[in-house]
């Protein structure tokens, strides 16, 4: 059952501090456990931003990640990949550019994969994302602005290796430009700070699915991609429909109106390609809010003390009924000398979720973000 508050999180109070505070408490020693990194990033004025890398299948969800990227001063945006996934490579390209050039994101955009490693391209969820990718309500969208000409891995391989332990990849897609860039340049694997992968789904909060009971989109989209991802010994950490579908992190109505009066043209964007996503969860779960998974991946790599995590390995299933199924094994398990579970390396999953500390940060970036003028003020 839903949980709501009844304050709209704004700038001034955003968080329910006790229920926070509570699930800190027993966060707590869970992190310990599993080792949690600190903050990832320096704060803003402080030490250097965290370098991150976005790769995105925009999609309405994406969108709201990519603006709370851009807005967080902890985070310096090198640059923003696209693929297939919520709609065609073409629509999703076009849509971070039209993102690019209405905001004032300074990244480039690197164009990257139209279709999974080995399965053939399927047709893409128009009844969660509108036709354009951005909830139809847009009217045309026809940025004046270009990609760049590398393409996406060819990108990703070049920042990473460019910038050695530095550079933060989160992908919010399917994984293809990811491992294609490891095709290209084998040497990121030793040389990326941290790869963050929305994706994924292992029941922790009896989640496993979203487009089949047990596969989660980004990882059917590309089976193989998203498997080959957690067979390399990078630092991994999911984010996965464990997390993104924890009720107290949804936005509810209050909330996104809060965005919409408080954050600028910005946060009246949101509101407006929300509506298809709302009418969507409406539909699909019986429920009057939106689930922003991309945007919980991006939280991630801003304040991963807001995350449970365990660690453990993760296989994927590439074909077949099962395909995307994401199969975890948590470390110390006794695993009877299975092959298979042997070879994998550990990584980081993500189990809970401070949810009103995410709309928290959220809330603060978008409207600290147009308060500086990174949105003109909603009409
Ligand atoms: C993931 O799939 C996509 O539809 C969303 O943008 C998100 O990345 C959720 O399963
Ligand atoms: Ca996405």
């Amino acid at each position: 059952m839903l949980r709501r508050s009844t304050r709209v999180p704004g700038v001034e109070s955003l968080a329910t501090p006790i229920v926070r505070r509570a699930f800190l408490r027993r966060a707590g020693l869970l992190l310990a456990a599993a080792g949690a990194p600190p903050a990832l990033f320096g704060q803003a004025g402080g030490a250097r931003r965290g370098r991150v890398i976005l790769d995105v299948d925009i999609g309405i969800d994406d969108a709201f990640a990519v603006l709370l990227a851009h807005f967080s001063p902890t985070i310096d945006l090198l640059g923003i990949t696209t693929a297939f996934g919520n709609t065609t490579l073409e629509n999703s390209t076009r849509n971070a550019l039209y993102i690019k050039e209405r905001f004032g994101v300074e990244a480039q955009v690197y164009r990257g994969a139209a279709e999974p490693l080995h399965h053939p391209r399927s047709e893409p969820p128009v009844f969660v994302h509108g036709e354009d990718g951005l909830g139809d309500v847009e009217g045309r969208i026809a940025p004046s602005i270009r990609e760049a000409d590398l393409s996406a891995p060819e990108f990703i391989a070049r920042a990473i290796l460019g910038d050695p332990g530095e550079v933060t990849v989160v992908t919010l897609g399917p994984a293809t430009n990811l491992m294609l860039a490891r095709l290209l340049e084998p040497a990121i694997v030793d040389h990326v700070r941290d790869v963050i992968v929305m994706g994924g789904a292992v029941g922790f909060a009896g989640e496993r699915g979203n487009i089949t009971t047990v596969a989660e989109a980004n990882a059917w989209q590309d089976p193989h991609a998203m498997a080959d991802l957690f067979r390399f010994p990078w630092p991994v950490t999911m984010v996965g429909l464990d997390v993104t579908y924890a009720a107290d992190a949804s936005m509810d109505a209050a909330f996104i109106e809060e965005l919409r009066t408080r954050a600028g043209e910005a946060g009246a964007f949101l509101e407006r390609i929300n509506r298809q996503y709302r009418r969507f969860y409406r539909s699909s779960r019986g429920v009057d809010v939106t689930f922003q998974h991309d945007s919980i991946a991006v939280a991630y790599a801003i304040a991963p003390s807001l995350f449970e995590v365990e660690r453990g390995k993760v296989k994927v299933l590439t074909d077949g009924v099962a395909r995307g199924q994401t199969v975890f094994c948590p470390e110390g398990h006794h695993t009877f000398g299975d092959p298979e579970w042997a070879g994998l390396p550990t990584h980081r999953v993500c189990r809970g979720i401070d949810g009103p500390g995410f709309l928290d940060l959220y809330a603060r970036a978008l409207i600290g973000g147009g308060a500086r003028g990174g949105g003109r003020r909603a009409e």
